[in-house]
C-alpha cells in the first residue's frame, strides 16, 4: 500500500497536544507514530508510562498492545504515513521574541521523508505566515525528488489540558489549507478525528484566530487582575463584584484575578502578536500593556501576603499551595508563582511550597501542609489539596483562586 493510502498518522512531537492527537487518532481508527527527539520520553511513553495527565497510563497501554501507536525517535518513519502533524512548542527566545528553531526543525527532520500525496500540517501555535513562509519552503526545499505533491495546511491545536469536558474529539478545530486539493485532504482527516472541523480560507486565518483566542484571555485576565487591585484599595470584594456583573445574560464573561498567567500559551501567545505586529510596522500596545499588568502581580501577590504577617516576625515563613500554571495539571512551565517566589524572597522572607501534582521544582521538593509558617498563600488550588489544618491552626491565608469564601483568617485576592 503506498503511503497516501494508509491510515498512518506520524506526529512530530509527544507532548501536551502531540500525545492526546495520538490517542484520539488512535480511538478514530488510525495508526499513529508517535515522534519525538527526547529519548528519555519516548522510552517511557513505550514503557506504557503517561507523560501527560490528560492521557491515563492504561489508555497508552491498550493503544500499544494493539499496535495501533509507538513512540519513536525515528524521523524516517514519517515515510509510511499519510499525514503527519506537526506538534512542537513555540517558545519565546531570551529577548522574549517567537523562537521558532524547534519548529523549523522538526520540518528540516521530516523532508527528506515525506512521501507523494502526504499531508503536513501545523498544530503548533504560531504567527501568521508561519506555513506559507517557513515549513512550506522547509519541506518543498528538501523532500525526496519524487514527491511531486505535498498538502498543506495549518490547524492550531485548542487543547487546554485537565479540562473534564472540552477534548481533542469535541473542541471545534480551525482548518486553514494552503490551496482546494490541501483542504479536502485537511478536512477529511479532522473529521475523522474531531466533531466538527472548521474550514478558513488561509492557513494565515487559522494561525491569527489562534493568536486572537490566547490574547483575548491574555487581555481580560489582565483587566481583571487591574480591578482587583482597584477594589482591594477601597475594600471591595472583587469576587462578588464578578459574581454581581455575571448576573448579566449577554454582553460579559467572567474572569478572576490570580497570581499572574502561566502555561506554555496565555502568556506566551500574545508575544507572538505583538512581534508579527512589529514587524508590519506596526504595535499592538494593548496587548502589551496587558503583558505588564500580569507580570506586576506576582509582587502584588507577595506584598498583599506578607501583609497578613504579624509586623513583629522579622522572617516570615510563607507557605506557597500550587506551583502549577493552573489546577489539575503538574506543568509548572512559565508559572507565575517563581516570579512570586523571588519577591517574595527579596523582601526577606523564608518560603515553601506543597503541591500534590509537582514532584520537584526549581531544583526543590514539596513540603507537607504540616510545614510550620506565617502565613499561606493558595496560588493553584489542586484537586484534593485540603488547607483545613491550616485554616484550624489559625495561619492566615491569602487566596489567589476564588475557592474559598467566607471563612475566618482567609483573604481573597
Ligand atoms: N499545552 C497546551 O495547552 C497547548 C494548547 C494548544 C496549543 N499548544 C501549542 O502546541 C504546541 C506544542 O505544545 P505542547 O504543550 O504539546 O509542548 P510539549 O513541550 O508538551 O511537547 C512538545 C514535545 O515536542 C518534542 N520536540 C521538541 N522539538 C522537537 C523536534 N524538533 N522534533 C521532535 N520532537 C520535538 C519535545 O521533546 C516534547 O516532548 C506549541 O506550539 C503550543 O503553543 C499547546
Amino acid at each position: 500500500m503506498s503511503a497516501q493510502e494508509s491510515r498512518i498518522l506520524a506526529i512530530i512531537g509527544q507532548g501536551y497536544v502531540g500525545l492526546p492527537l495520538a490517542m484520539a487518532a488512535v480511538d478514530a481508527g488510525w495508526t499513529v507514530i508517535g515522534i519525538d527527539n527526547f529519548e528519555a520520553k519516548v522510552a517511557q511513553i513505550n514503557s506504557g508510562k503517561s507523560p501527560v495527565e490528560d492521557i491515563l497510563d492504561n489508555q497508552l497501554q491498550t493503544a500499544l498492545t494493539s499496535g495501533s501507536y509507538r513512540a519513536s525517535t525515528d524521523f524516517s518513519t514519517v515515510a509510511k504515513a499519510s499525514v503527519i502533524t506537526i506538534c512542537v512548542p513555540t517558545p519565546l527566545d531570551e529577548k522574549r521574541e517567537p523562537d521558532l528553531s524547534l519548529l523549523q526543525s522538526a520540518a528540516t527532520a521530516i523532508a527528506p521523508f515525506v512521501s507523494n500525496e502526504t499531508l503536513v500540517v501545523s498544530e503548533s501555535t504560531s504567527y501568521p505566515g508561519t506555513l506559507r513562509d517557513i515549513i512550506i519552503p522547509t519541506v518543498d526545499s528538501l523532500k525526496p525528488k519524487d514527491s511531486t505533491i505535498v498538502y498543506f495546511a495549518s490547524a492550531p491545536e485548542r487543547v487546554n489540558p485537565g479540562d473534564p469536558v472540552w477534548n481533542q474529539k469535541n473542541t471545534p478545530r480551525l482548518v486553514g489549507a494552503i490551496d482546494a486539493a490541501s483542504k479536502v485532504k485537511a478536512l477529511a482527516f479532522y473529521e475523522s478525528i474531531c466533531d466538527v472541523a472548521v474550514a478558513v480560507s488561509s492557513p494565515e486565518i487559522a494561525e491569527a484566530a489562534k493568536l486572537l483566542e490566547n490574547t483575548f484571555r491574555l487581555v481580560n485576565i489582565a483587566l481583571i487582575n487591574e480591578f482587583a487591585q482597584l477594589c482591594a484599595a477601597s475594600g471591595i470584594n472583587v469576587q462578588e463584584v464578578i459574581d454581581a456583573a455575571s448576573s448579566k445574560p449577554y454582553g460579559f464573561m467572567p474572569f478572576r484575578p490570580g497570581v499572574g498567567v502561566g502555561g506554555h500559551c496565555i502568556p506566551v501567545d500574545p508575544l507572538y502578536l505583538t512581534w508579527w505586529a512589529r514587524q508590519n510596522g506596526g504595535r499592538a500596545e494593548f496587548v502589551e500593556t496587558a503583558d505588564s499588568i500580569n507580570h506586576a502581580m506576582p509582587r502584588y501577590v507577595a506584598q498583599r501576603a506578607l501583609k497578613l504577617v504579624d509586623s513583629s516576625v522579622t522572617k516570615p515563613k510563607v507557605l506557597i499551595l500550587g506551583v502549577a500554571y493552573k489546577s489539575g495539571v503538574g506543568d509548572v512551565r512559565e508559572t507565575p508563582v517563581t516570579e512570586l517566589c523571588q519577591h517574595l524572597i527579596a523582601q526577606g522572607a523564608d518560603v515553601a511550597w506543597h503541591d500534590p501534582l509537582v514532584p520537584n521544582w526549581n531544583d526543590s521538593k514539596p513540603v507537607d501542609l504540616f510545614w510550620k509558617c506565617d502565613v499561606a498563600i493558595l496560588a493553584t488550588k489542586q484537586p484534593g489539596m485540603d488547607v483545613g489544618h491550616l485554616i484550624k491552626q489559625g495561619i492566615p491565608i491569602l487566596d489567589c483562586t476564588n475557592s474559598i469564601r467566607n471563612l475566618a483568617g482567609v483573604s481573597s485576592l
